[in-house]
């Protein structure tokens, strides 16, 4: 694997959970992939999760690791051509990535959706300058319209949990008082439609995402109907996708927020999220903190699927 973008780029999708299962069995086996090589982690944007497991893989690997986050303490970046540079910004990034690529052997980006101009945000145009231009193999920490690692470890997550061959997996909606990007729950789509699971997205209208990743995934605008007999709820907000919306709040209806009253028409549904959450937005403090959550397991997963990506990187080094 040269880059990690979206879950067509680690083939076929059984594979890689079992890959990452034995991976978790015995995490330093590979530590000698590693050696002498450095991963560059590249953060436009805050994170707690994905900053310590892919930092933890890394060093599961052997690798030494650095950390940037641009916005405290490097320059300024300017990311558009032909822009005359006259303002705050001092270096533009189509110097700096290359420049970047020269201290090391892999890089992950995190650069999330902006909602100035959407086509600059489904383009994925700085991730897609990182590949371009460093000279390095690049994965997704979560850009503007993907987390893959995020999915890759909510699928392991599945994989450990389910009591069915075949489970229910609900994609809800949940109120937040800010507009979030759609990288998420589009990933998330992206993941369950490749992965043997029963796949319902349920939003409120004026919700829909972007059709390339919600591909047949039913989709249900009656919360409880989609709720019921469901094994694992997967609470997220998203901003709307579709024009004339785009990166907008269109409700904050506390009716949609996870609770016992959903939860109670499920099979006893395992709920996910993938952190950072709201409690009493996004879920209750009943549900997230209830024996069927999985946020922790989840969330430890990170370390696994990061791993494994950073791994199959390294193998083609
Ligand atoms: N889930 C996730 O990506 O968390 P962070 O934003 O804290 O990295």
């Amino acid at each position: 694997m040269r880059n990690f973008t979206n879950v067509k780029d680690l083939g076929n999708l059984n594979d890689a959970v079992q890959e990452a299962l034995e991976i978790k069995k015995n995490r330093f086996a590979y530590k000698h992939l590693g050696e002498n090589k450095t991963l560059l982690m590249v953060f436009f944007n805050s994170s707690l999760r994905t900053r310590l497991s892919t930092q933890k893989a890394g060093m599961n690997l052997g690798m030494n690791t650095i950390v940037l986050d641009v916005n405290q303490g490097a320059w300024k970046l300017e990311t558009e051509r032909g822009v005359i540079m006259d303002g705050d910004k001092s270096e533009h990034i189509l110097e700096a990535i290359p420049v970047m690529g020269n201290y090391c052997d892999i890089i992950g980006v995190r650069s999330f959706a902006r909602f100035e101009n959407k086509t600059f945000d489904y383009e994925e145009t700085i991730l897609n300058q990182f590949i371009k231009y460093s000279g390095r193999p690049v994965f997704c920490m979560e850009t503007a319209t993907g987390h893959p690692l995020q999915s890759f470890a909510d699928l392991i997550t599945i994989e450990e949990y389910k009591e069915k061959p075949r489970p229910k997996v609900v994609m809800s909606w949940a109120p937040h008082p800010n507009a979030l990007p759609q990288a998420v729950p589009n990933s998330f789509a992206d993941f369950m439609n490749e992965a043997d699971v029963d796949f319902v997205i349920t939003h409120p209208e004026g919700y829909e995402l972007d059709p390339r990743f919600v591909r047949n995934a039913r989709v249900e605008y009656d919360q409880m109907k989609a709720f019921e007999g469901a094994d694992f709820v997967y609470a997220k907000n998203w901003s709307a996708y579709m024009d004339p919306n785009y990166g907008k709040v269109l409700n904050r209806d506390r009716t949609w927020t996870v609770g016992e009253r959903q939860m109670a028409v499920t099979n006893n549904a395992h709920f996910m999220h993938c952190l950072p959450v709201r409690r009493n937005m996004i879920v209750t403090d009943d549900v997230i903190e209830g024996p069927r959550s999985l946020v922790i397991p989840e969330a430890a997963n990170r370390e696994i699927s990061a791993q494994t990506v950073i791994k199959r990187i390294l193998e083609s080094l």
